[in-house]
């Protein structure tokens, strides 16, 4: 047989035949059960060789002679299939010892065409690896990064390290038929919030005003504004960076006069603009949301609204503890808590630590 290679080889019965008897003799050894689908079938010149696992017995040579008219049975050195690359631990099991093969990331969120994982410690001397796997894995991804810090600072942040592809970290996210242009190194976006986004987006009436007052690059506002044409949404943010991509986001969606971005501090908006023209408000700023409560209640009409209000709790359910301190808060800010229309928890953000959503019905 031709041709040179590296790969190592193994020896097997083969059955030889005439190229165009080769269909043939592939389907009748697969019937008689002897094919080794663990070896390449050979082409060579006008001949194929196909790897058989042991050599045939009388019944089944009988069999061949009937089904095919030409065909020899010999040995030959075939090479092994390779294993197609599924996944990441796939790609790794050469390259990592199964100790460190255990601990290799399986949870991988998507940004458009990046990947962000979390490298743990005992991988860190191996995360341009990790990297290279998620590239061959998931085509379609263009940058790897890997999570360098906690989400931290006013604009809610964290720091990456590019570990595969390319260094640039702008991207479109689609989510809901809506595409987001954003750059998770400049503004916050997180793709496990899209349920909870459709679940807002859905409770929404025509006709209503909306204050999303942690707007971002516009995740909550514009799908509202997509699902909903008689809609109103006050869109504000702090991050100038998160309002360049919500200017941007409300053009490519086509929802234009009915988002209204709005850069600056909620309260001094609110207190200075917005003040009882709400019908809903949303708060997705767990980690302070309690101290806007007061913006929150200002922002709602007179005559009542929502707030969908957003927390941090050691536990996936909302206590008690939560609910009287929700309620207080609004009490404190002279409206009244009418009722909790649901609760639930939105995702686990570390162990033992749960981002959970709270609708309140304000009076
Ligand atoms: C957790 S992110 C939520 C972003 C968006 N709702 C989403 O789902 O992607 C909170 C956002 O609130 C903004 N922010 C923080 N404090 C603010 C304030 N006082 N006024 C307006 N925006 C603020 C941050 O810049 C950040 O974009």
């Amino acid at each position: 047989m031709s041709g040179e290679s590296i790969r190592p080889s193994v020896k097997a019965y083969c059955l030889k035949v005439p190229k165009q008897l080769g269909e043939k003799a592939i389907k009748l050894s697969t019937k008689l059960d002897i094919l080794n689908g663990e070896l390449e079938i050979l082409r060579d010149g006008d001949y194929i060789f196909v790897p058989l696992k042991k050599s045939p017995i009388e019944e089944q040579l009988d069999e061949m002679k009937k089904e095919v008219a030409q065909f020899e049975i010999s040995t030959c050195d075939f090479y092994r299939r390779e294993k197609p690359i599924r996944s990441i631990v796939d790609f790794l099991s050469d390259k990592l010892p199964p100790h460190l093969l255990a601990s290799v990331p399986r949870s991988i969120d998507f940004i458009g065409d990046i990947a962000i994982v979390e490298v743990p410690p005992e991988l860190e001397t191996h995360k341009r690896l990790i990297g290279e796997a998620i590239l061959h894995v998931f085509r379609r991804v263009r940058s790897v990064l890997a999570k360098s810090s906690a989400i931290s600072g006013v604009y809610r942040l964290r720091e990456y390290e590019v570990i595969a592809g390319s260094d640039k970290t702008e991207t479109v996210h689609k989510e809901y038929g809506c595409k987001y242009h954003l750059d998770p190194r400049k503004v916050y976006f997180s793709p496990r919030l899209s349920y909870e986004r459709y679940r807002v987006a859905s409770q929404v009436s025509e006709g209503e005003t909306v204050i999303d007052m942690f707007a971002g690059v516009g995740p909550f506002s514009i799908l509202i504004a997509k699902v909903r044409r008689n809609v109103l949404v006050y869109a504000v943010d702090i991050n100038p960076n998160a309002i360049e991509y919500l200017t941007k986001n409300v053009y490519v969606n086509n929802v234009y006069g009915r988002v209204i971005p709005i850069l600056g501090d909620t309260r001094d908006i609110i207190r200075s603009r917005l003040r009882g023209v709400a019908d809903r408000v949303i708060m997705n700023l767990p980690e302070r949301a309690i101290e806007y409560i007061d913006a929150a209640c200002l922002a709602i009409k007179p005559s009542g609204g929502v707030i969908h209000y957003y927390e941090f709790s050691e536990s996936p359910y909302v206590t008690e503890d939560a609910k009287e301190r929700i309620s207080e808060a609004i009490k404190g800010a002279g409206r009244r808590m009418e009722a909790i229309l649901s609760e639930r928890s939105v995702k686990e953000v570390a162990p033992f630590k749960w981002q959970i959503a709270v609708d309140i019905k304000i009076q």
